[in-house]
């Protein structure tokens, strides 16, 4: 077999067989082939797109490039959830709590923020302390024991993936559909729970712009996960103003305690009860309303607060920060940004929020760089707030002057305004199951 007759297939639109995909993702696994032929084929794909059988065997080929891990050995129904990422978006802190507070087996693993959105390995690294690279070992005790827990990659979980996102990354070739889903789907499905719920974005902070092609991604994610045997379903939610009202890593902790412990904002409350509904409806085999009420007494009545800490102080983390702001918000440069002038607030160009966030000290420009953990956002207004000008629309958090002004900077770019008030958009677009 010869990569450039599988280049010429695909660009002639024809379908590749499973032996071909397979040809492909092994060689380059193995380096065995080139990056310019492998670009060359990742973006005919972009052009000419895959079929579903295509997109499944490519799922499939990179799920099992590596590790997989065996949950069989948890004690009980073991369920996952992932987000295709967002700015504020820290869903994963409420819904794993309370998924594992209604009796599921949260096996979770996630990453870092790159860009501008954030990683829940980074929020959690925020709390002192708090170890995201636990062991395959420590991980399933840690689930058997208490029933969650939510680490960094453990072994070498679809190292097809990794290689494959790094040059898509780098040779415009992430936005199509069949390689978003393929590599979402290879990590979900050699991480090993029975039950995913997907979490996919839409808007001006995701990477689905619009409602059709978040419909298209999740579809074809959700297809993927039922034809490997895994329960699965997708929501698709809005991404077109940052969830909450906390971007930053310590800041969204806070954020995300101040929800589960009866306060914080309505909308990353909702969002997260709504993942929750579906995670258990599905798990527990009940009937969705049945399930969304379980979730909201869960977080109503601390249940699922008290999963959050014992989880912190399973991972050796300092779980009384997480009542307890200044103790983890330690004192840094603050500065008040004022609205430029009067009107509504029309928009908010959330790719930019996140970018400011990032500015301050919150995410990183390269894998490499370090993070502020206190840096970052606390929002005052969102869209469809009426201002005055001069009146405070967020207090910006950073280690420096510099860093304020250009998270400032970034942060005004992101906002129109109107005289009318805008049309508000629903929190989700619906469901794909
Ligand atoms: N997240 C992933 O893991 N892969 C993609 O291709 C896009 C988002």
């Amino acid at each position: 077999m010869r990569m450039t007759d599988l280049i010429e297939k695909k660009k002639r639109g024809e379908p590749l067989q499973e032996e071909e995909i397979r040809f492909f993702v092994n060689g380059f696994t193995r380096g065995e082939i080139p990056d310019y032929q492998a670009s060359a084929l990742l973006m005919a794909i972009c052009f000419v797109g895959m079929t579903a059988e295509e997109t499944a065997d490519l799922t499939d080929c990179m799920a099992h490039s590596g590790d997989t891990l065996d949950l069989s050995d948890i004690c009980g129904v073991t369920a996952d959830k992932h987000s295709t990422g967002g700015v504020g978006d820290k869903t994963t802190l409420l819904v794993a709590p309370i998924c594992a507070a209604a009796g599921l087996k949260i096996a979770k693993m996630s990453g870092r923020g790159l860009g501008h959105t954030g990683g829940t390995v980074d929020k959690l690294e925020s709390i002192p302390g708090f170890r995201t690279a636990l062991s395959e070992a420590e991980f399933k005790a840690q689930i058997n024991k208490i029933g969650l827990a939510v680490t960094g990659q453990t072994g070498e979980l679809a190292p097809a993936d990794k290689k494959i996102y790094a040059l898509r990354d780098v040779t415009a070739t992430v936005n199509s559909i069949p390689l978003i889903a393929s590599s979402i789907m290879s990590k979900k499905l050699a991480a090993g729970a029975q039950n995913i719920v997907l979490d996919v974005k839409c808007g001006s902070g995701a990477f689905m712009q619009s409602i059709d092609g978040a419909r298209a991604l999740a579809e074809q994610m959700v297809e993927i996960g039922k034809a490997c045997g895994r329960h699965t379903a997708a929501v698709l939610t809005n991404m077109d103003v940052p969830l909450g009202t906390h971007i930053g890593n310590a800041l969204e902790v806070f954020e995300a305690c101040a929800v589960l412990r009866g306060g914080g904002s309505a909308d990353l409350r909702e969002i997260s009860l709504i993942l929750s509904a579906h995670l258990i409806a599905m798990s527990q085999q009940k009937p969705y309303d049945t399930a969304y009420r379980t979730a909201r007494e869960l977080l109503d009545n601390g249940t699922a607060f008290q999963k959050l800490q014992e989880m912190v102080a399973a991972q050796g983390g300092d779980a009384r920060v997480l009542e307890c702001a200044d103790c983890f918000l330690p004192a840094q440069m603050q500065m008040e940004l004022c609205a430029p002038q009067t009107g509504y607030i029309a928009r908010m160009h959330t790719q930019k929020i996140g970018e400011s966030a990032s500015l301050l000290g919150a995410g990183r420009a390269k894998k490499t760089d370090a993070i502020d953990y206190a840096a970052g956002i606390v929002l005052q207004k969102k869209t469809g707030d009426f201002v005055q000008k001069d009146e405070p629309l967020a207090v910006l958090y950073a280690s420096g002057k510099e860093k304020l002004q250009a998270g400032k900077t970034r942060f005004l770019e992101a906002l129109t305004f109107s005289k009318e008030k805008p049309a508000l958009q629903p929190l989700c677009f619906g469901t794909v199951e």
